[in-house]
């Protein structure tokens, strides 16, 4: 998936010289994958894809009906529907970060006998589900801007609805929509089933249709690993396998949270990732409430103890204003945070060089600024 996210970018001619045959399989379990999003017919339809190269025709099958939806090599002469498209512009329509044309497209939909020689009715419903998988595959082929509310519910995350996070996501997500992001999420959900969970990762591969999206569990969650969406085990209390995580799966660009809402795994996870964030990346923290519940380490006694999750995430405000504090030595955290934004339990953190030049150093940091901008005049002073 990567080399296909990566030829996708760039100039035509680039696409067209580094595809290969293997790819059209891959680009049609992308699309088929998007599918889901759409309504799709109410029998088994099976769609010829025509995909050419420079030099050859390859043949698809695209499956799609109630609970199906699966990609073969081959062709299938008495095709319901035919898609014949060249393959590099379909790559760059799916994997592209503008979505790409589809100029070389063309679509037929097979004739059948007349509706009133055999069984008209039957005749007609075949055509009606052809034309149903023709518009749910052709609408998975060109980039759909669903908001995040719509895609939680369609995934089932929990991320609207029981909380109301998705918001404020899209607000923060909005500009690395079509970008190349890879995103970890910590916490997968579903617990110790192994064939539960996943939802939220889902909705992240469908918003970012160029992600690349890890998910991080104490728990074996691999059967749900799918093209774009990987899934790895592991704490997220154990900051060596953290670093070592990412140096193997490449620097990362959003981090989310949702993991043990432990104090001390949320401090912990925070201190070893952000740093590995590429700069221009988010750090993003859900259900802060635990910071103040005892049972997560947290408390609501000491509300600046920095042991808890909140308190911890209040020191940062003072490392965004590094420079204006006298005597303060940088740390490496105060010189990497570039934004602060809370919302009801959920933080986004920026990381970005925070060098920003402080005010002017002629300012007194030591008098009120009314005695040294209006000083007091002579005839004031004898009154
Ligand atoms: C709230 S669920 C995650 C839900 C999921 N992110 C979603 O939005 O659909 C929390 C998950 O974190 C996992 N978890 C608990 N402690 C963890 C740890 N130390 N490291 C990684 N994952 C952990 C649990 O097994 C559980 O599956």
């Amino acid at each position: 998936m990567e080399k296909l996210l990566t030829i996708a970018d760039g100039v035509e001619e680039d696409t067209r010289a580094a595809v290969s045959t293997e790819d059209a399989v891959s680009v049609l379990a992308e699309v088929v994958s998007r599918a889901a999003l759409f309504d799709g017919p109410d029998s088994l339809v099976t769609i010829q894809f025509d995909l050419g190269t420079a030099d050859e025709r390859l043949g698809c099958l695209v499956t799609l009906g109630p609970g199906v939806s699966t990609v073969e090599p081959g062709w299938l002469p008495d095709a319901p529907a035919t898609v014949r498209q060249d393959l590099s512009e379909l790559v760059r329509a799916v994997f592209g970060p503008t979505g790409g044309e589809h100029a070389t497209r063309e679509v037929e939909l097979m004739e059948g006998p007349a509706p009133n020689t055999i069984d008209p009715s039957a005749v007609l419903a075949k055509r009606r589900a052809a034309a149903t998988a023709v518009h749910q595959v052709l609408k998975a082929c060109s980039p759909e801007r669903l908001d995040l509310d719509t895609l939680a519910l369609r995934f089932g995350s929990d991320k609207w609805a029981e909380h109301w996070y998705t918001p404020h996501y899209d607000r923060h997500f909005e500009q690395y929509r079509n970008r190349r992001v890879r995103l970890l999420e910590i916490g997968i959900g579903g617990y110790d089933a192994p064939d539960q969970g996943a939802e939220s990762l889902r909705m992240w591969k469908y918003y970012f249709r160029r992600g690349l999206i890890n998910g991080l569990d104490i728990f074996d969650k691999s059967s749900l690993d799918e093209p774009r969406l990987r899934t790895i085990k592991g704490s997220q209390a154990d900051a060596r396998f953290l670093t070592e995580l990412t140096g193997r799966i490449g620097p990362l660009d959003i981090v989310i949270d949702d993991g043990s809402h432990l104090s001390a795994d949320v401090i912990l996870s925070f201190q070893t990732l952000f740093p590995l964030l590429r700069p221009g990346g988010l750090y993003v923290i859900e259900d802060l409430q635990t910071s103040y519940w005892p049972g997560w380490n947290g408390g609501s006694t000491d509300l600046d103890d920095p042991g808890t999750s909140l308190g911890f995430l209040k020191t940062l405000v003072d490392s965004l204003h590094h420079q204006e504090q006298t005597g303060r030595t940088p740390s490496t955290t105060d010189r990497m945070i570039g934004g602060l934004h809370f919302y009801h339990n959920i933080a986004f953190i920026e990381k970005s060089v925070n060098a920003e030049q402080a005010s002017a150093a002629w300012i007194p940091r030591d008098l009120d600024p009314m005695t040294w901008m209006y000083p007091a005049t002579p005839e004031e002073d004898t009154k």
